[in-house]
Protein backbone atom coordinates (compact mmCIF):
# COMPACT_ATOMS: atom_id res chain seq x y z
CA UNK A 1 0.00 0.00 0.00
CA UNK A 2 1.31 3.23 -0.87
CA UNK A 3 1.51 6.10 1.84
CA UNK A 4 -1.40 8.44 2.23
CA UNK A 5 -1.15 12.26 2.64
CA UNK A 6 -4.30 13.50 5.40
CA UNK A 7 -5.39 16.20 5.43
CA UNK A 8 -6.89 17.86 8.86
CA UNK A 9 -9.53 20.51 8.62
CA UNK A 10 -10.40 22.27 11.80
CA UNK A 11 -7.99 21.96 15.07
CA UNK A 12 -10.64 21.02 18.07
CA UNK A 13 -10.35 17.93 20.30
CA UNK A 14 -11.25 15.45 18.22
CA UNK A 15 -8.70 16.54 15.63
CA UNK A 16 -6.36 16.06 17.91
CA UNK A 17 -7.48 12.71 18.63
CA UNK A 18 -7.47 11.60 15.42
CA UNK A 19 -4.24 13.37 14.20
CA UNK A 20 -2.63 10.51 17.24
CA UNK A 21 -5.11 8.08 15.25
CA UNK A 22 -3.15 8.81 11.47
CA UNK A 23 0.30 8.68 13.16
CA UNK A 24 0.14 5.36 14.60
CA UNK A 25 -1.11 3.99 11.61
CA UNK A 26 0.76 1.93 9.21
CA UNK A 27 0.72 4.02 5.12
CA UNK A 28 -1.20 7.38 7.46
CA UNK A 29 1.23 10.27 7.02
CA UNK A 30 -0.36 13.60 8.71
CA UNK A 31 0.90 15.63 6.18
CA UNK A 32 -1.19 19.25 6.79
CA UNK A 33 -3.39 20.78 8.66
CA UNK A 34 -6.28 24.12 8.56
CA UNK A 35 -7.26 26.08 10.44
CA UNK A 36 -9.11 29.51 10.45
CA UNK A 37 -6.31 31.01 12.07
CA UNK A 38 -2.70 30.21 10.70
CA UNK A 39 -1.63 30.72 14.54
CA UNK A 40 -3.60 27.29 15.44
CA UNK A 41 -2.65 25.72 12.67
CA UNK A 42 1.41 26.21 13.51
CA UNK A 43 0.78 25.01 16.56
CA UNK A 44 -1.19 22.27 15.76
CA UNK A 45 1.38 21.26 12.99
CA UNK A 46 3.96 21.67 15.56
CA UNK A 47 2.35 19.53 18.18
CA UNK A 48 1.72 16.59 16.19
CA UNK A 49 3.97 17.04 13.06
CA UNK A 50 1.85 18.14 10.15
CA UNK A 51 4.57 18.87 7.08
CA UNK A 52 1.95 21.65 6.13
CA UNK A 53 -0.11 24.26 8.07
CA UNK A 54 -2.63 26.42 6.09
CA UNK A 55 -4.14 29.63 8.03
CA UNK A 56 -7.56 28.69 5.93
CA UNK A 57 -9.34 25.22 4.84
CA UNK A 58 -9.39 26.58 1.15
CA UNK A 59 -5.95 26.40 0.61
CA UNK A 60 -6.15 23.03 2.31
CA UNK A 61 -8.42 21.80 -0.57
CA UNK A 62 -6.47 23.04 -2.98
CA UNK A 63 -3.07 21.28 -1.86
CA UNK A 64 -2.36 19.03 -4.71
CA UNK A 65 -0.75 16.32 -2.40
CA UNK A 66 -3.51 16.10 -0.07
CA UNK A 67 -4.68 12.59 -0.70
CA UNK A 68 -7.67 12.80 2.14
CA UNK A 69 -9.28 15.40 4.11
CA UNK A 70 -11.10 14.49 7.47
CA UNK A 71 -13.15 17.34 8.44
CA UNK A 72 -13.32 17.67 11.95
CA UNK A 73 -15.62 20.96 12.42
CA UNK A 74 -18.87 21.62 14.51
CA UNK A 75 -21.92 19.99 13.08
CA UNK A 76 -23.43 23.43 11.02
CA UNK A 77 -20.04 23.55 8.94
CA UNK A 78 -19.62 19.94 7.87
CA UNK A 79 -21.96 21.04 4.93
CA UNK A 80 -19.60 23.84 3.29
CA UNK A 81 -16.58 22.93 4.45
CA UNK A 82 -16.88 18.72 2.96
CA UNK A 83 -18.11 20.77 -0.48
CA UNK A 84 -15.22 22.50 -0.66
CA UNK A 85 -12.85 19.55 -0.48
CA UNK A 86 -15.62 17.54 -2.88
CA UNK A 87 -15.93 20.52 -5.07
CA UNK A 88 -11.63 20.96 -5.11
CA UNK A 89 -11.57 16.71 -6.44
CA UNK A 90 -10.46 15.59 -2.55
CA UNK A 91 -11.33 12.26 -0.97
CA UNK A 92 -13.61 13.25 2.03
CA UNK A 93 -14.18 11.44 5.73
CA UNK A 94 -16.18 13.93 7.51
CA UNK A 95 -17.10 13.82 11.40
CA UNK A 96 -20.53 12.81 12.22
CA UNK A 97 -23.12 13.64 12.33
CA UNK A 98 -22.24 14.40 8.75
CA UNK A 99 -24.62 17.05 7.86
CA UNK A 100 -27.08 18.62 9.66
CA UNK A 101 -30.49 17.25 7.52
CA UNK A 102 -30.45 14.73 4.41
CA UNK A 103 -31.08 17.67 1.80
CA UNK A 104 -27.87 18.85 2.53
CA UNK A 105 -26.33 15.26 2.58
CA UNK A 106 -27.81 14.52 -0.66
CA UNK A 107 -26.14 17.42 -2.10
CA UNK A 108 -22.49 16.60 -0.68
CA UNK A 109 -23.32 12.90 -2.24
CA UNK A 110 -24.05 13.64 -5.79
CA UNK A 111 -21.07 16.09 -5.85
CA UNK A 112 -18.84 13.11 -4.61
CA UNK A 113 -20.14 11.16 -7.20
CA UNK A 114 -19.90 13.62 -9.90
CA UNK A 115 -16.19 14.40 -8.54
CA UNK A 116 -15.89 10.17 -8.68
CA UNK A 117 -13.84 11.11 -5.22
CA UNK A 118 -14.68 9.02 -1.76
CA UNK A 119 -16.82 9.86 1.12
CA UNK A 120 -17.73 8.55 4.06
CA UNK A 121 -19.39 9.78 7.45
CA UNK A 122 -16.44 9.11 10.29
CA UNK A 123 -19.00 6.23 12.23
CA UNK A 124 -15.41 4.96 13.94
CA UNK A 125 -17.67 2.33 16.08
CA UNK A 126 -18.03 0.32 13.07
CA UNK A 127 -14.40 -0.23 12.94
CA UNK A 128 -13.64 -1.28 16.09
CA UNK A 129 -12.80 -5.19 16.44
CA UNK A 130 -15.53 -5.42 19.68
CA UNK A 131 -18.34 -4.24 17.31
CA UNK A 132 -17.13 -6.44 14.75
CA UNK A 133 -16.96 -9.63 16.87
CA UNK A 134 -20.81 -9.08 18.11
CA UNK A 135 -21.49 -8.90 14.30
CA UNK A 136 -20.11 -11.84 13.87
CA UNK A 137 -22.17 -14.02 16.75
CA UNK A 138 -25.65 -12.17 15.61
CA UNK A 139 -24.40 -12.98 11.92
CA UNK A 140 -23.52 -16.87 13.41
CA UNK A 141 -27.01 -17.28 14.91
CA UNK A 142 -25.42 -16.98 18.30
CA UNK A 143 -28.57 -15.05 19.94
CA UNK A 144 -30.95 -15.89 17.44
CA UNK A 145 -33.21 -13.95 16.13
CA UNK A 146 -32.48 -9.98 17.19
CA UNK A 147 -35.55 -9.16 19.34
CA UNK A 148 -34.53 -5.96 21.38
CA UNK A 149 -31.65 -3.44 21.09
CA UNK A 150 -31.16 -1.34 24.25
CA UNK A 151 -28.77 1.74 23.96
CA UNK A 152 -28.11 5.11 26.11
CA UNK A 153 -25.47 7.99 25.46
CA UNK A 154 -25.23 9.93 28.40
CA UNK A 155 -22.76 12.72 29.91
CA UNK A 156 -23.24 14.74 32.52
CA UNK A 157 -21.86 18.16 30.61
CA UNK A 158 -21.54 21.23 32.85
CA UNK A 159 -23.01 23.98 30.86
CA UNK A 160 -21.43 26.22 28.60
CA UNK A 161 -22.70 28.62 26.15
CA UNK A 162 -19.62 29.04 23.92
CA UNK A 163 -19.87 24.89 24.03
CA UNK A 164 -20.73 23.74 20.68
CA UNK A 165 -22.76 20.93 22.00
CA UNK A 166 -25.41 23.73 23.45
CA UNK A 167 -25.46 26.10 20.34
CA UNK A 168 -27.95 25.84 18.30
CA UNK A 169 -26.91 27.71 15.05
CA UNK A 170 -23.20 25.00 15.25
CA UNK A 171 -26.26 22.18 15.04
CA UNK A 172 -25.90 21.61 18.77
CA UNK A 173 -28.11 18.82 20.72
CA UNK A 174 -27.50 15.75 21.82
CA UNK A 175 -29.51 14.28 19.09
CA UNK A 176 -26.21 15.06 16.23
CA UNK A 177 -24.07 14.75 18.51
CA UNK A 178 -24.90 11.83 20.62
CA UNK A 179 -27.42 10.43 18.98
CA UNK A 180 -26.08 8.79 15.87
CA UNK A 181 -24.35 6.55 17.43
CA UNK A 182 -27.13 4.48 19.36
CA UNK A 183 -29.17 4.77 16.02
CA UNK A 184 -26.77 3.56 14.04
CA UNK A 185 -26.00 0.70 15.85
CA UNK A 186 -29.56 -0.16 16.31
CA UNK A 187 -29.73 -0.25 12.56
CA UNK A 188 -26.99 -2.40 12.23
CA UNK A 189 -28.27 -4.89 14.62
CA UNK A 190 -32.02 -4.57 13.34
CA UNK A 191 -31.85 -3.11 10.13
CA UNK A 192 -31.83 0.50 8.38
CA UNK A 193 -35.64 0.80 7.73
CA UNK A 194 -37.44 0.69 10.88
CA UNK A 195 -41.22 0.69 10.52
CA UNK A 196 -41.99 3.88 13.23
CA UNK A 197 -39.84 6.18 14.74
CA UNK A 198 -40.89 7.77 18.25
CA UNK A 199 -38.83 10.13 20.08
CA UNK A 200 -39.53 13.11 22.89
CA UNK A 201 -36.77 15.64 23.78
CA UNK A 202 -35.85 17.70 26.22
CA UNK A 203 -35.45 21.27 24.52
CA UNK A 204 -33.08 22.99 27.04
CA UNK A 205 -32.68 27.03 27.40
CA UNK A 206 -30.26 27.39 23.84
CA UNK A 207 -33.09 25.79 21.73
CA UNK A 208 -31.40 22.29 21.35
CA UNK A 209 -32.35 18.60 23.10
CA UNK A 210 -30.40 18.30 25.99
CA UNK A 211 -32.01 15.13 26.16
CA UNK A 212 -33.64 12.66 23.95
CA UNK A 213 -35.56 9.27 23.87
CA UNK A 214 -36.02 7.45 20.61
CA UNK A 215 -37.68 4.16 20.05
CA UNK A 216 -37.37 2.39 16.46
CA UNK A 217 -39.87 -0.18 16.22
CA UNK A 218 -39.30 -3.09 13.81
CA UNK A 219 -41.16 -6.28 12.20
CA UNK A 220 -39.36 -8.28 14.93
CA UNK A 221 -39.07 -5.89 17.64
CA UNK A 222 -37.34 -2.79 18.95
CA UNK A 223 -34.69 -0.38 19.37
CA UNK A 224 -35.16 1.39 22.91
CA UNK A 225 -32.30 4.41 22.70
CA UNK A 226 -31.29 7.35 24.58
CA UNK A 227 -29.00 10.28 24.22
CA UNK A 228 -28.45 13.59 26.81
CA UNK A 229 -26.16 15.72 28.27
CA UNK A 230 -27.38 16.08 31.76
CA UNK A 231 -27.32 12.79 33.13
CA UNK A 232 -24.23 10.41 34.55
CA UNK A 233 -24.08 7.01 32.80
CA UNK A 234 -21.81 4.21 31.95
CA UNK A 235 -23.40 3.93 28.81
CA UNK A 236 -23.44 -0.23 28.06
CA UNK A 237 -25.57 -1.20 25.12
CA UNK A 238 -27.14 -4.71 25.08
CA UNK A 239 -28.32 -6.86 22.20
CA UNK A 240 -31.42 -9.24 23.33
CA UNK A 241 -31.77 -11.75 21.15
CA UNK A 242 -34.28 -15.41 21.43
CA UNK A 243 -31.46 -17.58 22.34
CA UNK A 244 -29.17 -15.06 23.97
CA UNK A 245 -27.83 -11.61 24.74
CA UNK A 246 -24.75 -9.34 23.95
CA UNK A 247 -23.34 -6.59 26.25
CA UNK A 248 -21.18 -3.93 24.81
CA UNK A 249 -20.08 -2.73 28.16
CA UNK A 250 -19.24 0.66 29.16
CA UNK A 251 -19.38 3.65 26.47
CA UNK A 252 -20.56 1.02 24.37
CA UNK A 253 -19.68 2.92 21.00
CA UNK A 254 -15.82 2.99 22.01
CA UNK A 255 -15.52 -0.02 24.13
CA UNK A 256 -12.80 -2.73 23.46
CA UNK A 257 -14.70 -5.42 25.46
CA UNK A 258 -18.04 -7.33 24.52
CA UNK A 259 -19.59 -10.28 26.45
CA UNK A 260 -21.74 -13.29 24.60
CA UNK A 261 -24.18 -14.97 26.90
CA UNK A 262 -27.19 -17.59 26.84
CA UNK A 263 -30.48 -17.12 27.27
CA UNK A 264 -29.73 -18.08 31.03
CA UNK A 265 -27.73 -15.28 31.83
CA UNK A 266 -24.59 -17.64 31.62
CA UNK A 267 -21.38 -16.21 29.91
CA UNK A 268 -20.40 -18.33 26.69
CA UNK A 269 -17.62 -15.95 25.33
CA UNK A 270 -15.82 -12.73 25.97
CA UNK A 271 -13.67 -10.65 23.90
CA UNK A 272 -11.97 -7.69 24.90
CA UNK A 273 -9.25 -6.01 22.94
CA UNK A 274 -7.93 -2.85 23.90
CA UNK A 275 -7.27 -0.42 21.54
CA UNK A 276 -3.63 -0.30 20.41
CA UNK A 277 -3.85 3.92 20.08
CA UNK A 278 -7.05 5.02 20.81
CA UNK A 279 -9.40 3.46 18.15
CA UNK A 280 -9.74 5.74 15.84
CA UNK A 281 -6.22 3.99 13.91
CA UNK A 282 -8.54 1.36 12.57
CA UNK A 283 -10.89 3.65 10.78
CA UNK A 284 -7.89 5.46 9.46
CA UNK A 285 -6.68 2.11 8.30
CA UNK A 286 -10.44 1.47 6.64
CA UNK A 287 -10.20 4.22 4.78
CA UNK A 288 -7.04 3.77 2.89
CA UNK A 289 -7.66 0.48 2.25
CA UNK A 290 -11.01 1.72 0.47
CA UNK A 291 -8.74 4.23 -0.98
CA UNK A 292 -6.40 1.32 -2.14
CA UNK A 293 -9.16 -0.66 -3.81
CA UNK A 294 -10.60 2.43 -5.54
CA UNK A 295 -13.91 2.20 -3.59
CA UNK A 296 -15.15 5.74 -3.24
CA UNK A 297 -17.75 4.80 -1.00
CA UNK A 298 -16.72 2.55 2.39
CA UNK A 299 -18.25 -0.99 2.07
CA UNK A 300 -18.83 -1.31 5.97
CA UNK A 301 -20.22 2.33 6.11
CA UNK A 302 -21.68 2.95 2.88
CA UNK A 303 -23.85 6.61 1.93
CA UNK A 304 -26.89 4.57 2.35
CA UNK A 305 -26.54 3.61 5.79
CA UNK A 306 -25.53 7.41 6.58
CA UNK A 307 -28.50 8.78 4.44
CA UNK A 308 -30.87 6.15 6.60
CA UNK A 309 -29.85 7.33 9.62
CA UNK A 310 -30.28 11.23 8.76
CA UNK A 311 -33.67 10.50 7.64
CA UNK A 312 -34.53 9.22 11.17
CA UNK A 313 -32.54 12.05 12.71
CA UNK A 314 -34.51 14.29 10.39
CA UNK A 315 -38.12 12.85 11.29
CA UNK A 316 -37.36 13.28 15.11
CA UNK A 317 -36.06 16.49 14.69
CA UNK A 318 -39.17 17.30 13.09
CA UNK A 319 -41.39 15.86 15.71
CA UNK A 320 -39.66 17.89 18.26
CA UNK A 321 -39.81 21.43 16.07
CA UNK A 322 -36.41 21.33 16.67
CA UNK A 323 -34.72 23.83 13.44
CA UNK A 324 -31.40 25.13 13.26
CA UNK A 325 -30.77 28.33 12.95
CA UNK A 326 -29.67 29.18 9.15
CA UNK A 327 -30.60 25.47 8.03
CA UNK A 328 -30.96 25.20 4.64
N1 LIG B 1 -15.68 10.55 16.44
C1 LIG B 1 -15.71 10.96 17.69
O1 LIG B 1 -15.48 10.22 18.64
C2 LIG B 1 -16.00 12.39 17.96
C3 LIG B 1 -15.73 12.92 19.21
C4 LIG B 1 -15.97 14.27 19.40
C5 LIG B 1 -16.48 15.03 18.37
N2 LIG B 1 -16.76 14.48 17.18
C6 LIG B 1 -17.30 15.29 16.08
O2 LIG B 1 -16.24 16.10 15.60
C7 LIG B 1 -16.70 17.39 15.27
C8 LIG B 1 -15.94 18.43 16.08
O3 LIG B 1 -16.08 18.17 17.45
P1 LIG B 1 -15.02 18.74 18.53
O4 LIG B 1 -15.51 18.24 19.82
O5 LIG B 1 -13.64 18.48 18.11
O6 LIG B 1 -15.37 20.30 18.44
P2 LIG B 1 -14.49 21.53 18.91
O7 LIG B 1 -13.47 21.11 19.92
O8 LIG B 1 -15.43 22.62 19.23
O9 LIG B 1 -13.68 21.91 17.59
C9 LIG B 1 -14.29 22.29 16.41
C10 LIG B 1 -13.30 23.03 15.53
O10 LIG B 1 -13.98 23.40 14.35
C11 LIG B 1 -13.47 24.61 13.82
N3 LIG B 1 -14.56 25.51 13.51
C12 LIG B 1 -14.96 25.88 12.25
N4 LIG B 1 -15.99 26.72 12.26
C13 LIG B 1 -16.28 26.93 13.57
C14 LIG B 1 -17.24 27.73 14.23
N5 LIG B 1 -18.10 28.50 13.55
N6 LIG B 1 -17.27 27.71 15.57
C15 LIG B 1 -16.42 26.93 16.28
N7 LIG B 1 -15.46 26.17 15.70
C16 LIG B 1 -15.39 26.17 14.35
C17 LIG B 1 -12.50 25.15 14.88
O11 LIG B 1 -11.20 24.87 14.40
P3 LIG B 1 -10.27 26.01 13.77
O12 LIG B 1 -10.40 27.19 14.68
O13 LIG B 1 -8.95 25.39 13.77
O14 LIG B 1 -10.77 26.33 12.39
C18 LIG B 1 -12.77 24.34 16.12
O15 LIG B 1 -11.64 24.15 16.89
C19 LIG B 1 -18.20 17.36 15.53
O16 LIG B 1 -18.86 17.06 14.33
C20 LIG B 1 -18.38 16.22 16.52
O17 LIG B 1 -19.64 15.59 16.43
C21 LIG B 1 -16.51 13.19 16.96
Amino acid sequence: MKEYNWGILATGKIAATFAKAINYADHAKLYAVASRTEDKAKAFAEKFGAEKYYGTYEQLAQDKNVDIVYIASPMAQHYENAKLCLLNGKNVLCEKTITLNLKQLEELIAIAKEKDVFFMEAMWMKFLPAFKKAKEWVQSGRIGEVKAVKAELSSMNKYDENDRLFINRLGGGSLLDLGVYPITFACEFFGYQPKEIISDALIGRTGVDFDASIVLRYDNGYADLGVGFDMENNNPAFILGSEGRIRFHEWFFCTGRVTLYDIDGNVLEEFNNPHPCNGYEFEVSHVMDCLDKGLKQSDINPLSHTTATQKIMDKCRADWGLVFEGEN
